[in-house]
């Protein structure tokens, strides 16, 4: 648990400057696991931190009650999702899995939300700013300003942060949303 919680902080405070902004998502993924040309010659303890984010289990309900996120919210966050985000990010926030990989197009796709990518690494606030300013440009991102309401931005991430695994959401609560950074 502490060598992953680190590893995760890691995560968190090295490559939360990295991300967002207008930028493409120019992070080294931990979770690459493309293997070496050379398998054989990986020690398993050298390959434990690249799983380390890729094998957490999802939330349980009691969990999720933990976080002490308002059911209502999260009930109408589910539907705006359903409704606006699903399309592209995926049913349950998991998107695809090239998604690192800049198209032919020159634009990213839709990164995953459920705590695998790093909407996590953002605090509700840039979150927020985030949904209503998009990126069409780099991303294809559509800027949900004026089409959802502030009500639906907000329970659409109450929603998002139930997808989060527990170590995710407690580093980012104590990392992130606590203090504020972005
Ligand atoms: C047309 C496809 C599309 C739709 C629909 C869409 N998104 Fe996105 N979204 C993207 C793309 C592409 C990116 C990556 C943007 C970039 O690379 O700059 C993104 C990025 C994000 C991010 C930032 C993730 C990160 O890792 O920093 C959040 C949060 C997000 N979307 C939430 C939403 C929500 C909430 C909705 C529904 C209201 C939504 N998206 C609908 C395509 C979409």
């Amino acid at each position: 648990m502490s060598a992953r919680y680190l590893f995760l902080l890691g995560m968190v405070v090295g490559l939360a400057a990295g991300c967002g902004k207008s930028e493409p998502p120019a992070v080294t993924p931990p979770s690459a696991a493309t293997p070496a040309p050379s398998p054989a010659a990986s020690t398993p303890s050298a390959a434990a931190p690249a799983a380390a984010d890729a094998a957490l289990p999802a939330p349980t309900p009691q969990s999720i009650a933990a976080r002490k996120l308002d059911p209502e919210k999260i009930k109408r966050g589910a539907a705006v999702y359903r409704t606006h985000c699903a399309s592209c990010h995926g049913p349950n926030g998991e998107a695809t899995s090239n998604w690192r990989e800049q198209g032919a197009d020159g634009r990213y796709p839709p990164p995953p939300l459920d705590g695998s990518a790093h909407a996590w690494h953002h605090s509700t606030g840039t979150l927020e700013k985030m949904i209503r300013e998009g990126s069409p440009v780099i991303g294809g991102m559509p800027a949900w300003d004026g089409k959802l309401t502030n009500q639906e931005i907000d329970d659409v991430i109450i929603w998002i942060k139930t997808l989060w695994p527990d170590e995710i959401y407690d580093i980012w609560y104590k990392e992130i949303e606590r203090k504020q950074k972005d």
